[in-house]
């Protein structure tokens, strides 16, 4: 079994079962997107003889019977954390037959993978947008060799797409082995550490190593986050944990960790009467190592119950490296005094 056409006729199999995941999706108005290569997703499980496989992502079952099919003796570990998906997927892999090939999971891809054993030859990320922490953990859990497959690599953030990027380029962890689904899920190869740099194939796609333009884009994904006032976003941009320190022209003034921020901007983005816009200039940036900070002035234009704000602030950053990300982990944001009369003055940009 080697052509193309050969796989696209083993996978017709599935077919009704991907035909059941689209029509489930539409009446349960969920993310159980169908992955839309099989053939091309089997013929890479084949070519590996990949005996063990690890997915992220089941939906009903589908690409779980799929991977079940590399070879005989295939097992397949697979999570998916909506309790009916499970279900529905249990009972589809029953069906055809895989129940004792195919484990079905059920919880969230990180607590369910701290209970699994590796090492598997394949692992298979299906979920959602994918994540550099994410791809860190699938590649522990991957023997040396073993193939990572990654699928909606378009799906993630501005800023973790580039560090998704950064993490792939690296030729000591990292081989690009192949790509499917029309080049939207892309497979690479963990390299064993000490083993020699392979010459490797464009990647020009992901490229995005200076830590200057990563933390351009940071500062992107943190403007688009704020004017669309999407909390989860924009706290995505800031270092976790109690470390995180602000000193902002808002009561109270000093807000300290991560979660103290997150409530902040909730009851900001609550504030506004509609998306707000923010302009910057004069940004510079220094890095050195894993730490790196930023200058510039901030305009934040809006309006809070009917009164209209447009103001200019001066703004400097603190950013700290998180699991392979720039993240900020602090920011001062200030406004002149005017001496005489001890009022904060906010149009000296204008
Ligand atoms: C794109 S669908 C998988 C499609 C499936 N592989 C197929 O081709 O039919 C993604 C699935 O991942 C699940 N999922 C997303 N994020 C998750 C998480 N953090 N933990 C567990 N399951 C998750 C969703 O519930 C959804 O069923």
């Amino acid at each position: 079994m080697s052509s193309v056409q050969t796989y696209a006729d083993e996978v017709a199999r599935f077919a009704t079962l991907q035909a059941a995941t689209r029509s489930h999706r539409r009446h349960h108005g969920c993310n159980a997107y169908t992955f839309e290569d099989g053939a091309g997703l089997l013929a890479l499980a084949r070519a590996e003889s990949a005996a063990r496989i690890l997915e992220l992502g089941t939906a009903i079952g589908y690409t779980a019977c799929i991977l079940a099919s590399a070879t005989e003796q295939t097992q397949v570990d697979t999570i998916e954390g909506d309790p009916e998906h499970v279900a529905l997927a249990r009972n589809n892999i029953r069906d055809l037959g895989l129940d004792e090939r195919v484990t079905v999971h059920s919880g969230d891809f990180f607590e369910v993978m701290a209970d699994l054993n590796g090492p598997y030859d394949l692992a298979f990320f299906d979920g959602l947008g994918p994540t550099v922490r994410l791809i860190a953990t699938l590649r522990n859990v991957l023997r040396p060799g073993g193939l990572l497959v990654c699928g909606n690599l378009a799906h993630a953030g501005t800023a973790e797409r580039r560090s998704i990027a950064v993490e792939f380029e690296q030729s000591g962890r990292w081989q690009l082995a192949g790509s499917i689904e029309g080049g939207g899920t892309l497979a690479f190869r963990k390299i064993n550490p000490g083993a020699p740099s392979p010459t490797g194939k464009s990647r020009k796609e992901l490229f995005m190593t200076s830590d200057e333009e990563q933390i351009h884009a940071l500062r992107t994904e943190w403007l688009e986050a704020a004017q669309s006032r999407d909390l989860d976003r924009i706290m995505e941009t800031y270092y976790p944990g109690p470390d995180y320190l602000a000193y902002d022209v808002m009561p109270p003034f000093i807000f300290e960790g991560w979660e103290t921020f997150r409530a902040h901007w909730k009851r900001f983005f609550e504030m506004f009467d509609r998306d707000p816009t923010f302009e910057r200039a004069d940004t510079k940036v220094h890095c050195s190592g894993d730490v790196a900070f930023t200058t510039g002035l901030t305009r934040f234009v809006g309006s809070i119950g009917g009164k209209a704000f447009d103001i200019w602030t001066r703004e400097t950053l603190g950013y700290r490296k998180f699991e392979g990300n720039w993240r900020i982990i602090h920011d001062h944001v200030s406004v002149p005094i005017d001496l005489d009369t001890g009022i904060g003055i906010t149009d000296f940009k204008l």
